[in-house]
């Protein structure tokens, strides 16, 4: 159950770390970060997709499920970067991407030939009207679900980009090459896979194509396998879904582990705008009983744009009026924008939701680079504006690479207020006050209580709506948060005297929260 616990950080590798000076970050550039990575306190670390790729897609276009990019390095760095991960205790999880490969795996490229064996591999057709409910997904640049090839004479299926033909999961051949494409890395010693586009395996006619009774049932077969061959090893369902279709990729306990939180993620930032929790109680409450042995994945940002698919359109307009008031900010159906621009680089706001993050139910993802409140540049293509170069020190490189600047794989932060001199690690490290030093605090003070990981959880009343409140429970604890999300203080009557369990401060029956400010509360006697 180490997962129930775990903190992630989300690494895509070509952004952390330039071991061989070439431009590009390599495994061998995180291996030289673990120091770094466990100061930090985190536990999991999540590679993004390092296989072979011609990157249409930030390499979820992938030419070889079982290989190295070359840029990357080697399977040889790679084991010994997970050794060394496991030596000290902590975990590694990567990315499975199996709803698609990148139209140059040679999968698809003997698919296509005339009279192919291997045709329905992939899904194809003569006409481009077929499962014609299926939404396109990547609306900034797609117009249909359905490409044309000429070498097949067919359009086939793709969900995301046209470098993307999805997989027909319909044919038993490539259930089974999936299958041993989650056996090879879980022989690697990866602990957990990020199951990437999980509700798409299927395609059925007359309905949305997403969710569908078969993606469920093959899930719980590949769950069945990895618990019968390998111990103690995750899935994590990336499905961003309505609360109840989310729920459902943890089955009864018999399909993923893990499921990112996504429909509680959007409410976080309209509740700080608003001045009002609401939203995020009305998410909470509509999120259904999770079962035994699995647990939620929250995240405030990723890799990808801040996702507005799932909210009203009412909503979607206030969050773009709010977060990406120039349309160059909107990708697709959200928002490319780091955590601290979002924010208008008010850390109270980042220290607000870093609170309830780490204490909402769920094990908290992190994105490589919001501990130093790393900027954005949106300009960039689709969504590299939020996958520069991590900033380690204030100098010309950013102590990313020792290449010219020029050579960089995405060009490095360039607004004045985020720029490498400003933000970087090297710095924050040095100064006790920094947000890292708050970030990496917080961090250790979660993983003191484990009640955050794998306790109840229930909301309070607070008779205010700008502040939520919860109580996280187990057997040892009984852990009270509150958050105040408006920009003014607030006074909150608590059941009993309390005690701050991150300062120790000492309570009456009442806490004065100042605005933007959280509280993680024990009563007196508490075992905290
Ligand atoms: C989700 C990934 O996070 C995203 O980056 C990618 O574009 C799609 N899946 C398609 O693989």
């Amino acid at each position: 159950m180490w997962f129930q616990t775990a903190t992630f950080y989300e690494i895509p590798v070509h952004a952390f770390y330039d071991s061989n000076g070439d431009g590009v970050g390599d495994l061998a550039g995180i291996h030289e970060k673990l120091d770094y990575l466990e100061w930090l306190g985190v536990d999991c670390l999540w590679l993004l997709p390092f296989y072979p790729s011609p990157m249409a897609d930030g390499g979820y276009d992938v030419s070889d499920l079982t290989g190295v990019a070359e840029e990357f390095g080697t399977l040889d760095d790679l084991r010994a970067l997970l050794d060394a991960i496991h030596a000290r205790g902590m975990y590694a999880m990567a990315d499975v991407i199996v709803n698609h490969t990148s139209d140059q795996h040679p999968w698809f490229q003997a698919a296509r030939q005339p009279g192919s064996p291997s045709r329905d591999w992939y899904v194809w057709s003569e006409t481009p009207e077929r499962y014609g409910d299926a939404r396109v997904i990547f609306v900034d640049t797609q117009d249909s679900n359905w490409a044309w090839d000429e070498v097949a004479g067919a359009y086939y299926w793709h969900r995301f980009y046209a470098e993307q033909p999805d997989l027909n999961f319909d044919n038993p051949d490539v259930r089974e090459a999936v299958k041993n494409v989650v056996r090879f890395w879980l022989d690697m010693g990866f602990d957990g896979l990020r199951m990437d586009a999980i509700p798409y395996l299927y395609e059925r006619e007359g309905t949305i194509c997403e969710n569908l009774p078969e993606t469920h049932a093959f899930l719980k077969e590949l769950r069945a396998m990895i618990d019968g061959e390998y111990e103690d090893r995750i899935m994590l369902a990336e499905a961003n879904q309505l609360p109840a279709e989310v729920v459902a990729y943890l089955g009864d306990g018999d399909e993923c582990h893990m499921a990112y939180h996504f429909p509680v993620m959007p409410p976080l930032y309209m509740a700080l705008r608003r001045e009002d929790a609401s939203d995020i109680v009305t998410a909470l409450e509509a999120t259904p009983e999770i079962p035994a042995g699995s647990q939620w994945g929250v995240f405030l940002r990723n890799h990808d744009e801040l996702t507005l698919e799932m909210v009203t359109e009412e909503d979607r307009q206030f969050m773009y009026e709010q977060y990406a008031p120039d349309p160059a900010m909107r990708k697709n159906i959200g928002i490319r924008r780091r955590l601290m621009p979002l924010l208008a680089n008010e850390r109270s706001q980042f220290e607000l939701l870093h609170g309830v993050l780490l204490s909402l139910p769920g094990s908290p993802f992190l994105y490589y680079g919001d501990e130093i409140g790393m900027g954005d540049e949106y300009l960039l293509r689709d969504r590299d504006g939020v996958r520069t170069p991590m900033q380690w020190k204030g100098e010309p490189g950013a102590g990313f690479s020792t290449a010219d600047p020029d050579r960089f794989y995405i060009p490095l932060v360039t607004d004045p207020d985020y720029a490498p001199e400003v933000v970087n690690v090297e710095s924050q490290q040095a100064d006790e006050g920094s947000l890292l030093r708050w970030v990496r605090t917080l961090l250790a003070d979660r993983s003191r209580l484990p009640v955050l990981g794998n306790g109840s959880f229930a909301l309070i009343d607070t008779g205010d709506p700008a502040v939520l409140g919860y109580r996280r429970t187990n057997d040892e604890a009984d852990l009270t948060v509150l958050a105040n999300f408006a920009t003014t203080p607030r006074v909150v009557s608590l059941a009993a005297p309390m005690t701050e369990v991150r300062t120790g401060r000492s309570l009456g029956e009442t806490i004065e929260l100042p605005g933007h400010a959280f509280s993680w509360l024990a009563e007196h006697t508490g075992a905290i």
